[in-house]
């Protein structure tokens, strides 16, 4: 099949995100998540020459997708480095900032990748796939206490200690290089109804370690949180409970932590106002069209 922006990813939650945005014309904007760009083109045809949008996406894969124009700018970096970009570019306000967390429906279906274990490839996981560990170096790397933890942390699975010493044990035998020699490892550990749950828990866990993703989204959130004028829109899709917690908390509090800060007068200090109270997630129609979309919550909020 030839890969298109189309079937790179399908868009979640397409126009309910960028109505979010409350998008002027003549604004600034930056999606950090740019992927098939699906997201990006809707916030395009939103700006007029005015405008300009900045797309992040640290995949060379995804530079595939972008359809250049005047007032649009890739950059194929980490979103953490997103002051260091908006600095280079001469930006020092932004109107509104989307991020669509995770990966793409392209990292799971490339069989080459290392995300899915439904092809046996070998264990990367790196979205960037010119820098940092790779999924193989932290499993035969990491101690037995490390990779419980990941997995306890990331993946909230009850059986933790045993995953990490299973993998111990395995690669004592023999090194872990692929999605097999990981699966094979440890797949004794869940009972059958629920083995692809748990290993897809599992997988995610690590590709979360690799890529430092709660990291990066902190870092993302604390810099956006600066960037962004008054007025300004920040608005995040989520796909699990440990990213969503950590957008919730920024959002109401202004750090990650979710701690509340008062004023002397023991007034609430919270940079930001919540544009929904109640997340917004797919309505049945398009969790049928796109099975992907289940787990997506969108939350909104804008710069006080
Ligand atoms: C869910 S997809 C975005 C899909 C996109 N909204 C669309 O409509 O096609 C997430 C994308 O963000 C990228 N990504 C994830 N974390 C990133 C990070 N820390 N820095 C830069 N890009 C990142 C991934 O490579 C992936 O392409």
């Amino acid at each position: 099949m030839v890969r298109t922006a189309e079937t790179y990813h399908t868009p979640v939650l397409l126009k309910e995100s960028i109505d979010g945005l409350n998008i002027r014309p003549g604004g600034v904007y930056v999606d950090v998540t740019f992927g098939g760009g699906g997201h990006s083109r809707e916030i395009l045809s939103r700006l007029d020459d005015r405008g300009h949008l900045y797309s992040f996406d640290q995949d060379e894969d995804a530079e595939k997708n972008i359809t250049p124009a005047e007032n649009f700018t890739f950059v194929r970096s980490n979103f953490r480095y997103l002051k260091n970009w908006m600095r280079y570019y001469g930006v020092e306000k932004i109107d509104g900032l989307l991020a669509d967390l995770g990966v793409s429906s392209h990292h799971f279906d490339d069989e080459t990748r290392g995300f899915s274990f439904r092809f046996d490839a070998p264990l990367d996981m790196r979205m960037n796939k010119r820098a940092g560990k790779t999924a193989a170096d932290i499993v035969n790397e990491y101690d037995e206490e490390a990779l419980a933890n990941v997995f306890h942390l990331y993946g909230e699975l009850k059986n933790s200690r045993k995953i990490g010493a299973a993998l111990v044990k395995a690669r004592q035998q023999k090194k872990i290089e692929t999605t097999q020699d990981f699966a094979k490892a440890v797949e004794s550990l869940f009972r059958r109804e629920r083995e692809k749950k748990e290993m897809a828990k599992l997988f995610q866990a690590l590709r979360i370690e690799v890529n430092h993703e709660m990291e990066a989204l902190k870092e993302m959130l604390l810099a956006a949180t600066e960037l962004l004028g008054p007025g300004g829109r920040l608005s995040v899709i989520t796909y699990h409970s440990l990213e969503d917690r950590i957008v919730k908390n920024i959002m109401k509090t202004g750090n990650a932590e979710g701690k509340i800060r008062q004023d002397f007068f023991g007034k609430f200090e919270t940079p930001f106002s919540l544009v929904n109270n109640k997340v917004i997630v797919p309505d049945s129609d398009e969790q049928e069209r796109n099975p992907r979309s289940r787990s997506a919550k969108l939350r909104i909020s804008e710069k006080k």
